[in-house]
């Protein structure tokens, strides 16, 4: 059966955090920062970082069963799982199938985009366009990512942003209007450089050199990624708000990529939109990337920050450069 085109709807939402909190105190302690610097500049106050043996797909399993149990669906209904990461178990196979192995959803099939902090977004269209199509009646989309992994402890301008978390949301079709209105994805490959992991893929094989000339880890032009955020954010609110027939002022509640809290506040600015309709966790988690807006969906709604009815807004960017709007009716 072919779902109407408004009527994907977000049937539950789950999150994980690992427990270890990094406080910007413990960051004092490891490079040549202060606790001052880091709220001041991004709102970041502490960060949740996985055991080094804890793999991705552990954290977005739990995230997965915490959905699952929210929607009241089993996981044996899944038809499709879409993850969102760039901090995979491996390069290959995808997380998605240990994820689906952890939770025995045999019925479905599962695969990893890589869109960095617009994973679970580009998911999130992927999924239900799925739906809409017919192609899958139940879908898991999750966003995890385990950055602690892929950061330069030693490198100030990267290592305080970052942290480890997953989030995830069932979609089917409810047979009534709402649910995902409109969503928008963009990506411009010109700016791939802004934000990168340089070497580990065929571009630049792993070798004793890669390693030693910390290729492995991020690499950022922080300033020039800022720039984009807040014209890519506010340009794909704008967009997918028009696309779902709505406007600023409508929003119940805005739910923005937590990277930076000036990042935030800058397009909630431009749209109109009051910080009381904002929701920021950052403060908690650091930039969770692909993890970030399912985790704060989870919780705005398990805070009741988020009722039957409201209408959301969810905007991001990342590496690549990708960028991505949605507009939820709940
Ligand atoms: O999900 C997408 C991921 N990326 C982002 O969202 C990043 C977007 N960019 C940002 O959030 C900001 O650009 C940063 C938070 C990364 C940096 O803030 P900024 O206000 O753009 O600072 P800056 O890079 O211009 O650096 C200002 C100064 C520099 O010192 P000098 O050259 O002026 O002497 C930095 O070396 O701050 C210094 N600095 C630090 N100082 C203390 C950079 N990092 C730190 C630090 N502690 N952790």
């Amino acid at each position: 059966m072919i779902a109407p085109a408004h009527d994907v709807h977000i049937l539950g939402t789950g999150s994980y955090t690992p427990s270890h909190v990094l406080t910007n105190q413990d960051l004092e302690a490891m490079v040549d920062t202060s606790d001052e610097w880091i709220v001041t500049r991004t709102g970041i106050r502490e960060r949740r970082i996985a055991d080094p043996d804890t793999p991705s797909s552990f954290l977005a399993s739990e995230a997965a069963k915490r959905a699952l149990d929210d929607a009241g669906v089993s996981a044996k209904e899944l038809d499709q799982i879409i993850v969102g990461t760039v901090t995979g178990d491996r390069i290959f196979p995808s997380t998605g199938c240990s994820v689906q192995d952890i939770l025995g959803a045999s019925n479905a099939y599962a695969f990893d985009v890589s869109a960095a902090c617009a994973g679970w977004m580009y998911g999130l269209q992927i999924g239900r366009d799925a739906v809409r199509a017919g192609t899958a009646k139940t879908v898991l989309v999750i966003g995890v990512e385990s950055l602690s992994k892929i950061v330069n402890w030693t490198d100030r301008n990267t290592c305080v942003l970052f942290g480890d978390a997953a989030g995830a949301v069932v979609l089917r079709s409810r047979g009534e209007p709402g649910g995902i209105l409109a969503t928008r994805v963009h990506s411009d490959g010109s700016l791939v450089h802004l934000l990168e992991m340089p070497a580990g893929g065929s571009l630049m094989p792993p070798s004793h050199l890669t390693v030693e000339r910390q290729l492995h880890v991020i690499h950022m032009s922080g300033n020039d990624v800022f720039k984009h955020a807040v014209r890519a954010m506010q340009a794909v609110a704008l967009e997918v708000l028009e696309a779902a027939g709505k406007k600023a002022e409508d929003l119940a509640l805005l739910v923005p990529h937590q990277a930076n809290l000036r990042i935030i506040e800058a397009t909630a600015h431009r749209l109109g939109v009051p910080m009381e309709k904002v929701f920021v966790n950052l403060d908690k988690y650091g930039n969770t990337s692909s993890a970030s807006i399912p985790l704060a969906l989870d919780e705005a709604r398990r805070s009741g920050r988020i009722q039957k009815g409201d209408l959301v807004a969810m905007v991001t960017f990342g590496g690549g450069f990708t960028w991505a709007g949605a507009v939820v009716q709940f």
